[in-house]
């Protein structure tokens, strides 16, 4: 196992296209690290330069204590496994796990043992000796894991490895790959476009957008805190809601204030760093489960009425999306209950202590 270190890494493609924009990134030695973002923002081809398979426009990589620059791919004691699989079709599931320790001239009773191994752990047992296409989908990317779990590599690359899986596999086999980590201790590398995905798997995630990191933490304390207002919007489902205003002065405090009619004293805890704000503009950033509708003994501020137009029940909860006067549509994700119908009038609270305020723009900084 070892520790990878990115520094200032970048690529210029061919086409003169940035595709990234010095990234810097150190992982430790066993840590799961999930690159996560939006389609197109750089999360392949940063992976794809720390295994070798796209020359690098500029820093350094290194795998352990070696930079690795100019090491080929097969010299970087790496395993990628790519959303096709990328399994051999004339061979079987043994023989595709068994490849790369051949090529290595590994005495035979050693690749028994460890495929062996790799299959009981994967539950695969029972395929070695099929072909791919006489495979699911899902067996097949456990071939695939397996194949990169014998080679028993210095780290794991995955490239959105479960993205071909039907939605209730992909959960598992999600939960498999992450007991898989917790049991190896291989240090991992791995990508998705998916914010659940790298939620639920990562030991820290790296938020990526246009080719540079926002922002890199553990799931919860990015969640938690978002840096920006496009990491805000990306991480949590349904997305955050945003609200543009300005900060105005409350009597002794201070205030949101939006064109669309919301207004909202801030909390005690944001007065000393928001007065810097007051008449400028801030957008206002709230989680669709930082909101309630608000009643009686609500122990929120109640904040405006709207109108209800779609209601989606998800079992224990519901979403339900609302329309200020302006227009602007915003998401309430509430506990379940019956005799709610769009069309009616609701007044919405907001947690103020749930609130985001953040500057404007869509990287606007967290404030
Ligand atoms: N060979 C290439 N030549 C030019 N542009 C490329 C090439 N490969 C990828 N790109 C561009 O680089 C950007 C990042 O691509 P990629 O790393 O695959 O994104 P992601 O994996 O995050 O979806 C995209 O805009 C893509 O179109
Ligand atoms: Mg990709």
């Amino acid at each position: 196992m070892a520790s990878v270190s990115l520094s200032s890494v970048r690529k210029v493609y061919p086409n003169g296209y940035e595709a990234v924009k010095g990234v810097s990134l150190d992982i430790s030695d066993g840590e799961f690290v999930v690159l996560v973002g939006p389609s197109g923002c750089g999360k392949s081809t940063t992976l794809r330069m720390v295994a070798g398979l796209e020359e690098i426009s500029g820093g350094t990589i290194a795998i352990g204590p070696r930079i690795v620059n100019d090491i080929e791919p097969k010299d970087r004691d790496i395993a990628m496994v790519f959303q096709n699989y990328a399994l051999y079709p004339h061979m079987t599931a043994f023989q595709n796990m068994a490849f790369a320790l051949k090529l290595r001239k590994t005495p035979k009773d050693q690749i028994n043992k460890r495929v062996g191994e790799a299959a009981r752990m994967l539950h695969i047992e029972s395929l070695l000796d099929k072909r791919p296409k006489e495979m699911s989908g899902g067996q097949r990317q456990r071939v695939a894991v397996g194949r990169a779990i014998v080679r028993e590599p210095k780290c794991f690359l995955f490239d959105e490895p479960l993205s071909n899986l039907d939605a209730k596999l992909r959960i598992t086999t999600r939960a498999e790959l992450k007991s898989l980590h917790q049991r190896l201790k291989t240090t991992t590398i791995y990508v998705t476009h998916d914010q659940e995905e790298a939620m639920t798997l990562g030991d820290r995630i790296v938020v990526m957008s246009n080719g540079e990191i926002q922002q890199a933490g553990p799931p919860l304390e990015v969640y938690r805190r978002p840096a920006n207002r496009f990491v805000a919007s990306f991480i949590g489902t349904p997305p955050m809601n945003f609200i543009d205003g300005a900060i105005e002065a409350n009597g002794d405090g201070l205030a949101f204030a939006s064109p669309a009619g919301v207004r909202l004293a801030l909390a005690a805890d944001r007065l000393a760093s928001m007065r810097a704000h007051i008449g400028k503009p801030v957008t206002l950033g709230v989680r669709p489960q930082g909101m309630a509708i608000a009643d009686a003994n609500s122990s929120m501020d109640r904040v405006w009425s709207t109108k209800l137009l779609v209601v989606e029940p998800l079992g224990d909860a519901m979403d339900l999306t609302c329309e200020l006067p302006g227009g602007q549509r915003l998401v309430a994700r509430v506990p379940a209950r019956e005799m709610i119908s769009p069309g009616s009038k609701i007044s919405m609270a907001i947690d103020v202590g749930q609130v985001h305020y953040f500057a404007p723009g869509e990287h606007g900084a967290s404030l």
